[in-house]
């Protein structure tokens, strides 16, 4: 495992509930929502097509592509319409006003 990088995302006063704001990093779209309260950060893009889930409809802890309609679990970034699509998950905290987010799952082996 590998140690935490964490940067800072977002200001915690732009998170708002069941509503997306993203970051981009290292090419790679970055999902941030907040559905109960604590923040959390997953791929931004639909493992299908690349689909923007940013743009998705939150319904409970599913987000739905705008696109072809695939959903995910977002307490998990599982995907329910196909079995093998997972989004990856990045770990996050709160610190001086700040989301912030873990990067490190981005310099892991390409292999996952
Ligand atoms: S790109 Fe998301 S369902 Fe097709």
């Amino acid at each position: 495992m590998s140690e935490p990088k964490w940067i800072k995302a977002i200001p915690v006063a732009e998170l708002h509930r069941h509503k997306f704001r993203q970051m981009r990093i290292m090419s790679r779209i970055i999902a941030i929502t907040n559905l109960t309260n604590v923040p959390m950060a997953l791929d931004g893009e639909c493992r299908h097509m690349r689909g923007p889930l940013l743009e998705g409809k939150i319904d409970g802890t599913t987000v739905t592509c705008p696109w072809h309609g695939w959903q995910y679990d977002l307490s998990t970034g599982q995907c329910l319409t196909e079995q093998w699509a997972h989004l990856r998950k990045y770990d996050c905290k709160i610190e001086n006003g700040w989301v912030m987010v873990d990067i490190s799952p981005l310099f892991v082996s390409q292999s996952e």
